[in-house]
């Protein structure tokens, strides 16, 4: 359990929140490049760690990330025309290009100039692996973008899905690394021997979680968990894959979901689970980021499905049994009144890791996975001699390096 104050801390993230500033010294995930196909294409509604935004791709094709709220009298630029390098507002026709230089203030008189005194929030952005990113800290302290595997490899290498989450961006994570869940929740299997050893090694990345179960001549079958700061998840199948909880705002949250291959496009055989919604993609509603098996319907539940023992919720895939049951802790779950046992080791590690990181930028130390190189890394699965500690052997399996990083 945490205490109160310490579940504040690490749940809050919109301006002004220790561990808001925390998130805007990385690079976070905006919206697909294809939600702005072409320049001058409708503007996008982006609403990220508690703040309302618009995305654009202007005429020459950058991409403008603004205040939804028009500086003048705080329309929705959403309403706005995207025209000639800049986003022109619906009520008053201000005009602002990408970086938020106001352009044109049609209705005020020419000779008052007002314009030069205008300049709308704006963060800037790149776009990699199909998503345009944003950083929204200080600009002086703008990290290069990290060596993201997934996002360096050709589209056909990859597939990528993402739903809205009701609830806090910290159940996201916590269920990610919730080994225990695995054999219960997705698969009902009560047979599966428990673990018996459970780490979290803080790295140069952000940390890497270790769940030990016993192998044959005192051997320990390790499952390394990635994390990366600040809200990724690297999973070690075939094809490989991982997650994003992406906090839209504090009780809801944008959950990327992404398979590759890193040397080889996708095959259709290893994607039927995905296609079919069975795996960690959920389907949406079309044209939306709403999920058809949501809160409202209960995820449309099968009873019969449950109590035959063909699955353990009645609820179909993957991403909507978790998205679900992280739902339905509440939006911003209580973990003051918890009851933990050991097999929430890692859960108990990883907050702490949470919160001493968060101690100590906020004490002005340095962060991890700033380093570009650092993202260089995989989720595996190895065994090792039980006479060794996870710390040291885990590396030379989550290490790599490769052509795909030569740029
Ligand atoms: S509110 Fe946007 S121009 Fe007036
Ligand atoms: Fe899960």
């Amino acid at each position: 359990m945490l205490k109160p104050q310490e579940n504040e801390l690490l749940t809050r993230t919109g301006p002004g929140t220790p561990m808001g500033a925390l998130f805007r010294r990385y690079w976070i995930p905006a919206l697909f490049s294809t939600s702005l196909p072409a320049p001058d294409c409708p503007p996008v509604r982006v609403k990220l760690l508690g703040e309302p935004l618009v995305a654009f791709r202007d005429t020459q094709g950058r991409i403008g990330l603004l205040d939804e709220r028009c500086p003048h009298r705080t329309a929705s630029l959403f309403f706005g025309r995207n025209e000639d390098n800049g986003l022109r507002c619906a009520y008053h026709g201000w005009k602002f290009d990408f970086a938020g230089n106001c352009l044109d203030t049609p209705s005020e008189p020419r000779e008052h100039n007002l314009k030069a005194r205008i300049k709308q929030k704006s963060y800037p952005c790149q776009e990699h692996g199909g998503v345009v990113w944003t950083y929204m800290g200080p600009p002086d302290q703008q990290p290069e973008f990290p060596h993201l595997e997934w996002t360096k490899v050709p589209p056909s290498h990859r597939f990528m899905t993402r739903h809205v989450q009701e609830c806090n961006w910290l159940q996201g994570l916590e269920g990610g690394f919730d080994t225990s869940h695995l054999s219960f929740l997705h698969k009902g299997d009560t047979t599966l021997s428990v673990p018996t050893r459970y780490e979290v090694i803080p790295t140069d990345y952000g940390f890497v979680a270790g769940t030990g179960r016993e192998a044959e001549n005192g051997a320990i079958t390790w499952s390394a968990n990635v994390m990366l700061m600040p809200f990724h998840k690297l999973i070690a199948t075939t094809p490989l894959g991982g997650h994003m909880w992406v906090p839209i705002d504090d009780q809801n949250t944008m959950i990327y979901c992404f398979e590759y291959s890193p040397d080889r496009p996708l095959e259709d055989d290893e994607m039927e689970r995905s296609r079919t919604w069975n795996g960690i993609h959920a389907e949406n509603l079309p044209g939306t980021d709403f999920a058809i098996m949501n809160r409202a319907n209960d995820y449309l539940i099968d009873r019969e499905l449950q109590s035959s023992g063909h699955s353990f919720t009645g609820i179909k895939g993957l991403a909507m049994q978790d998205c679900g049951i992280q739902e339905s802790m509440g939006p911003i779950a209580d973990r003051s009144i918890e009851h933990l046992g050991l097999s929430d080791a890692v859960i108990v590690k990883l907050r702490r890791f949470l919160l001493a990181t968060l101690k100590e930028f906020s004490a002005g130390g340095t962060l991890p996975g700033l380093d570009p190189a650092s993202y260089r890394v995989r989720s595996a699965r190895f065994t090792a001699p039980g006479s060794k500690a996870f710390q040291d052997v885990v590396d030379e399996h989550v290490r790599i390096d490769g052509p795909v990083f030569a740029d």
